[in-house]
């Protein structure tokens, strides 16, 4: 029977049921059936990619293209996660290029959702994807596509201006129309302050367990990538038999609340 696939109401009803929502980057099929079969609700074609796949130091030479091919390696096995693409860097840099440039991403990648990094000034943006049908994940936080302008892999919102400056534009983001934030690297009770001021699910990567659900890089987490995982990540598959087995153990974590504990939450 093919299972019932993960719509934003099913998430939203999740938020409200306090049930925790689990999120993976995925970049084709094989991993697609794998991540499925484990009980994945999100399936998120990140540009992360362009580092854990393709081998660059930074996400910002991923093209609309790579983000076109892989999406659809993982829109073909895909049965019921929900399927979120990144827009990569400059390919949404006014609200008619952001239009344009996630056509492509639904019409010929399978995207069901796509996912832009910034706050307030992509308002009009996300205005007009959502009101020509396009659902948008929103992204705060540790912003990679502007790893150039921060410095560094940095927390971000950690004294409290620059708190408050990420909440106001997560408020600001689900009014415009948002349909899910991803918080990325902010201090615990910011996330959890976050968490509450949102009618929409915060998917955390770094934000600590107060999330409505986690998201890690798929790579991270299988423990491919050792010597450059953030240590907000952790190796679900040392200790375990196999990658189905760390996955699982991953899914069952993030359920249970178990995931990330003190150790991966720094701030
Ligand atoms: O590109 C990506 O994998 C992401 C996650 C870090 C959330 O945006």
């Amino acid at each position: 029977m093919t299972p019932k696939p993960v719509t934003v109401s099913t998430l939203v009803a999740m938020k409200e049921r306090g049930e925790r929502i689990v999120s993976l980057t995925c970049y084709d099929a094989s991993f697609c059936r794998l991540l499925e079969a484990a009980g994945v609700d999100i399936l998120l074609v990140g540009d992360s990619l362009g580092m854990v796949v393709q081998g660059w130091e930074t996400t910002l030479p991923v093209t609309l293209d790579d983000m076109v091919y892989h999406s659809a390696c993982v829109a073909r096995a895909r049965r019921r996660g929900l399927l979120v693409v990144d827009l990569p860097f400059l390919t949404y840099a006014t609200p008619e290029q952001a239009l344009t440039s996630a056509g492509r991403l639904m019409r010929e990648g399978g995207a069901q959702m796509v996912k832009l990094e910034g706050g307030a000034h992509l308002l009009e943006t996300v205005r007009r994807l959502t009101v020509h049908g396009v659902p948008v994940c929103a992204h705060l936080g540790l912003l990679p596509q502007s790893i150039h302008r921060l410095g560094g892999y940095r927390y971000q919102g950690r004294d409290p201006a620059a708190g408050l400056a990420i909440l106001e534009d997560a408020v600001a983001l689900q009014e415009a129309g948002a349909s899910l934030l991803v918080l990325e690297c902010v201090p615990a009770n910011l996330a959890r302050e976050i968490v509450c001021a949102l009618r929409i699910p915060v998917i955390g990567i770094g934000a600590g367990n107060g999330c409505d659900g986690q998201v890690l890089v798929l790579h991270d987490m299988l423990g491919l990538n050792s010597e450059r995982a953030p240590r907000f990540s952790k190796d679900f598959v040392a200790g375990h038999d196999g990658l189905a087995a760390g996955i699982a153990a991953y899914v069952e974590a993030v359920r249970a609340g178990a995931f990330p504990g003190p150790e991966q939450t720094p701030y």
